[in-house]
């Protein structure tokens, strides 16, 4: 019989350098989810986990101990390869619009759980909500149903799924404990590998307006999340991608479904280039992993080929219907747009624009009301900012930089402020960014971790 464990001695352990087994993180894990271990004892512990690092192991053992603390959601039944793609958040990324029913349109099923907004970063929900009677709590049955239907389905985490990450990301946002490799990674996958998923693409944002602003603790976080998902049985790929900039042209709740409905509907309007690039090179990936495309070079040449002939679209609708979402506010897509206030932003001086600030053009975004300060707080559909230049554009004093929807004039004061910090206009034009700066499939994750835990005893951040 096993000894009786405490956690106070849990704490002890992790607080001078030790590490856990499987028995003592699911102990804690289980604690968390039934609420048998008090906050102050859990903050306790999420702090030296902070502080001292997660080992390989204990990162694996806490995923799947998180993964197994709630309901589960199992595909099996589709009768096809589930695939899901997650973003570590940014500025105008709405991949999730293009990815889950291009994927779904080339024979995967998407079952896509999503999260709000968050701090800087916009939320697919939030987004999908500014679509008259779209539903994004659905149970776990109707959910199936709409993946069945329609072979997509992206929806709110139900509070059954992964109920200990819900008690642990609310006392690290709460003690300072957020930005551990080894708790970030447990906490977005056991999320996704609750979705029975197959596998998964992550695409790992880099440069100003990304989570994690230093190119190692991004690369870092992308090993670490492909190996241990792998581990767990999931085929797994993190692409590093470009966030210098916000993706595409629009940043708002509504004003990015009307992006993406564009590009949907074949249009390739400028500004919105990287966007399309990024979809199809992420649903490549989707496509190629779920089986269905030899190389993700041929998978993204079956998602071009679903955009070019509508499927993908039809998806989009059908899931949208599903939902209980009104298609026809797409008919007219502008008119349907009426923000209380609108106010056009020019260049103060002639040059290129240099550089972005993309954490401050996404507070701009949520102080326009797109975002929320606290948890639980209504947004405004109409909200947010379409730019008209992108970095690298020579621009001339007084043309249109971007236009500012709020819901009335009084909250363009500070959003404006914050674009004229945040962008700036040099005399000579920067060194292009690549969109995709390093992919990790399963062997580059491992070998990269050998040698972070080489040189740097495994705690890099
Ligand atoms: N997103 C999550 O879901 N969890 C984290 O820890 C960080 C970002």
């Amino acid at each position: 019989m096993r000894a009786p464990l405490h956690t106070i001695d849990l704490i002890r352990t992790k607080r001078d350098g030790g590490s856990l087994n499987a028995h003592e993180i699911g102990f804690l894990v289980c604690g968390a989810a039934n609420g048998s271990i008090p906050a102050e004892q859990l903050s306790a512990w999420l702090m030296a986990a902070f502080l001292r690092g997660l080992s390989l192991d204990e990162t694996r053992t806490l995923t799947l101990a998180m993964r197994d603390s709630g309901e589960k959601f199992s595909p099996a039944r589709l009768g096809k390869a589930a695939v899901d793609k997650h973003s570590t958040g940014g500025v105008g990324d709405k991949t999730s619009f293009l990815v889950a029913p291009i994927a779904a349109a080339c024979g995967l099923a998407v079952p896509m759980i999503s999260g709000r907004a968050l701090g800087h970063t916009g939320g697919t929900l939030d987004k999908l909500e500014s679509i008259p009677g779209y539903r994004t709590a659905l149970s776990l049955q109707e959910f199936e149903s709409v993946l069945r239907k329609c072979g997509a389905s992206i929806v709110s985490q139900s509070p059954a799924l992964v109920p200990a990450d819900r008690v642990l990301y609310a006392l690290r946002d709460r003690t300072g404990t957020v930005e551990s490799p080894g708790l970030i990674c447990a906490s977005i996958l056991s999320k996704k590998l609750a979705e029975g998923l197959d596998a998964l693409v992550l695409d790992v944002k880099t440069g100003s307006g990304a989570f994690l602003r230093k190119q190692e603790d991004a690369e870092y976080l992308a090993a670490l999340m492909v190996a241990t998902a792998e581990a767990s049985g999931t085929r797994t790929v993190a692409l590093m991608t470009d966030m210098s900039q916000p993706l595409g042209r629009c940043a708002g709740n509504w004003i990015e479904l009307v992006e993406s409905v564009g590009l949907l509907r074949g249009e390739r309007p400028a500004g919105s280039e990287d966007l399309r690039e990024l979809s199809l090179i992420l649903a490549g990936w989707m496509i190629h992993l779920g089986g269905q495309a030899a190389t993700p070079e041929l998978g993204y040449a079956r998602a071009e080929a679903a955009l070019a002939d509508g499927s993908a679209l039809r998806v989009f609708f059908a899931m949208v219907e599903a939902q209980g979402g009104d298609v026809h506010a797409f008919d007219d897509p502008i008119a349907f747009h009426k923000p209380g206030a609108t106010r056009v932003m020019d260049a103060w001086q002639s040059g290129f624009i240099s550089a972005m600030d993309t954490t401050a053009l996404g507070w701009a975004v949520q102080r326009l009301g797109a975002g929320r300060e606290k948890a639980g707080e209504p947004v405004d559909p109409h909200a947010g900012i379409a730019f008209h230049a992108r970095c690298g554009a020579r621009v001339e004093q007084g043309q249109p930089l971007a236009t500012l929807y709020a819901i009335s004039a009084e909250l363009m004061a500070e959003p404006i402020a914050l674009l004229k910090q945040a962008i700036t206009i040099s005399e000579t034009a920067p060194e292009p960014v690549d969109l995709v700066s390093r992919i990790f499939t399963r062997e580059t994750a491992e070998n990269y971790l050998r040698d972070a835990v080489r040189y740097q005893g495994g705690h890099p951040i």
